[in-house]
């Protein structure tokens, strides 16, 4: 079960007009969704286009002005601690007990739900970071706290994890590290609500996501569908020294053809049979296709103008 369908044993989220004002600012704007159970479902959208907003009224952190919210089936708002205990929250500024060990903060943690020694067993290991049980945290990398901070989020076995952000200011090995770790809980058969602003990130990850630009949900859909419906072309980047523009043109498919930097640029909605015609000309290794991404299809929807 993906993309979740509208009884309650298949959603673990459903928003239904959902409305927050600040004053003059119209945060969110009827916002409705569903996120299906054991979905990877991303929240994407231009700095201040609500999705913080978004995920706190679902934690149950915000109360909407209008508007419903279910969260398996029952109302965050006000504070329901049955639903908290099936809720992990990652925020980006985690709060540790920083003059501990990774291990001691587990076990702290731990305690603080109930639980023993086990449990934080659980989230060291979920997160590869046992061979760092012993360092303080305060000694801890960027990345290493990014995973503790998900430890902390994941000790009480949550079925639905939020995360805000938790592969900002990683390197790249460290991104892709959390990205395991991230597919083994969905694995898990856990539902996971996911804010980025990385696009190939939420590509990668996501079955569906949803993009809010100005309090609105301005599209919903799986990354590739999002970026099929766009229609987008690929573009094909050849040596401006192998081919001429005109000769470029004159292939049969092209839709349109640039010259940037040292490069003849063509776009074409037929790359296969433009490849072969393009062949004529040159060598194919010396070739680079690119086609369309998420976040073309981003730029698209938020009205951005670096859009192309
Ligand atoms: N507590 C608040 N009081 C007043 N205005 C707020 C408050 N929180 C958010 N806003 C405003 O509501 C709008 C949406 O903010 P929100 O934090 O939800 O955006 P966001 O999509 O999470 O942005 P970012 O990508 O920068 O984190 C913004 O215009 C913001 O200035
Ligand atoms: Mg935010």
């Amino acid at each position: 079960m993906k993309n979740g369908g509208q009884g309650s044993q298949e959603t673990a989220v459903v928003l239904d007009g959902v409305c927050k004002r600040y004053g003059e600012v119209r945060a969110l704007d009827g916002v409705s969704l569903t996120v299906g159970r054991g979905e990877f479902f991303g929240v994407l959208g231009p700095n201040g286009a609500g999705k913080t907003t978004l995920v706190e009224i679902v934690e149950g952190m915000r109360q909407p002005d209008s508007g419903t919210v279910s969260v398996f089936g029952e109302s965050p708002w006000p504070r329901n601690l049955g639903l908290m205990r099936r809720i992990g929250v990652q925020t980006q500024t985690s709060a540790f007990f920083t003059r501990l060990t990774a291990w001691e903060h587990l076990e702290t943690v731990a305690a603080l739900h109930g639980l023993g020694r086990p449990a934080a067993h659980r989230a060291l290991d979920a997160v590869g970071l046992a061979d760092k049980a012993r360092s303080r945290v305060d000694d801890l990398s960027g990345g290493q706290r990014q995973r503790l901070a998900l430890a902390t989020a994941l000790v009480h076995d949550p079925d639905l994890i939020f995360l805000d952000e938790p592969t900002a200011a990683l390197d790249p090995e460290a991104r892709r590290s959390l990205w395991d770790v991230l597919r083994t809980l969905r694995g898990q058969g856990r539902t996971i609500v996911y804010t980025t602003h990385y696009l190939d990130e939420a590509e990668a990850l996501c079955d569906r996501v949803a993009i809010i630009a100005a309090g609105r949900l301005a599209a919903l859909d799986t990354p590739t569908a999002l970026i099929r419906s766009l229609a987008a072309p690929a573009r094909l980047l050849v040596p401006a020294d192998r081919i001429t523009p005109d000769q470029a043109r004159a292939i049969e498919g092209v839709d349109r053809v640039l010259v940037e930097g040292g490069e003849v640029v063509i776009e074409t909605h037929a790359a296969n049979r433009v490849l072969v015609a393009v062949g004529e000309y040159v060598d194919m290794d010396a070739v680079q296709t690119r086609t369309a991404t998420l976040e073309d299809a981003y730029l698209r929807l938020t009205g951005s103008e670096h859009a192309r």
